[in-house]
């Protein structure tokens, strides 16, 4: 599909279309970066230990945005923590409700995850009844954040986290419309970032100024935002080409934003 008919179309319909008809080979391309018993970020591969984003998650109430095949919070339900993961596509829920069947075998008790299928940017999940909300390249990519991210502070208690990763705006303007080449040169627009279509899905970012003022307009405290680099010894992931990778290592492709809902 060309992307002068994407831009016709509602994303998030786009966007469920998109990830039920790719679910199945998604997740066969990409299952070796999304393991269910170590909590980690997925493009380089961070573990969650090392860069600590979501601080203690154990015996807290944690919700997933756009959560795949939820394996993220598999991993996380295995080491303590109460999960729930909402994502838009049913395909994708069907995978995660498997990967809860394996856990729960090789386990002998089923790890704390409630799946649901829903938008991130209406759900019907309650007002102020998660402690961690988290997004690893999910609603953090594929929905509007000018909707998502005040719905996740909606179902934030106060004292709660919001932590997402996503690529960086620096990386956007970098990366030629359509192409997978990434330059060193600035080739597309930094203002007004916002609705990016490519030629099978829509994904959204902003650029930095817009994103502080969208986390502060929503009452949120900035606690940190994150700028993860590969590993020396990654030269290619399932995600990111050699070409992609050797950028990565000198400028900054993906953050973590880290914010937080104030206590009181
Ligand atoms: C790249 S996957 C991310 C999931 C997981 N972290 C991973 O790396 O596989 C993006 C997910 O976002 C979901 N998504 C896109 N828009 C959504 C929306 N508006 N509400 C809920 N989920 C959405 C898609 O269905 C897809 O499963």
């Amino acid at each position: 599909m060309d992307s002068s008919r994407t831009s016709e179309m509602p994303h998030v319909d786009l966007n469920e279309r998109y990830w039920d008809d790719y679910a199945h080979s998604y997740h066969l391309g990409h299952s070796n970066q999304l393991p269910t018993d170590v909590p980690t970020w997925s493009v380089w591969g961070t573990p969650e230990a090392e860069v600590g984003a979501l601080g203690d998650f154990v015996g807290r109430d944690v919700v997933e945005l756009g959560c795949g095949g939820a394996q993220f919070s598999i991993a996380l339900a295995r080491a303590g923590a109460r999960c729930t993961a909402i994502d838009i596509s049913s395909e994708q829920i069907a995978l995660g409700q498997r990967l809860l069947d394996e856990a729960e075998a090789a386990d002998g008790a089923r790890p704390d995850v409630t799946l649901v299928v829903g938008d991130v940017e209406t759900s019907s999940l309650p007002d102020a009844s998660f402690d961690i909300a988290f997004s690893d390249y999910g609603a953090s990519m594929f929905a509007d954040p000018l909707r998502w991210v005040p719905e996740a502070v909606r179902m934030l208690r106060p004292g709660g986290r919001l932590v997402f990763s996503s690529t960086t705006p620096l990386l956007e303007t970098c990366l030629p419309k359509g192409e997978g080449v990434v330059s060193d040169r600035m080739v597309r627009d930094y203002h007004g970032m916002h609705r990016l279509d490519d030629s099978r899905a829509v994904y959204f970012n902003l650029p930095y100024g817009a994103w502080i003022r969208l986390f502060r307009s929503c009452g949120l405290d900035i606690v940190d935002m994150i700028e993860t680099r590969p590993a020396d010894s990654i030269v290619e992931t399932d995600y990111r080409t050699p070409n992609q990778v050797a950028w990565a290592k000198r400028w900054p492709a993906e953050m973590i934003w880290i914010l937080e809902k104030p206590a009181g």
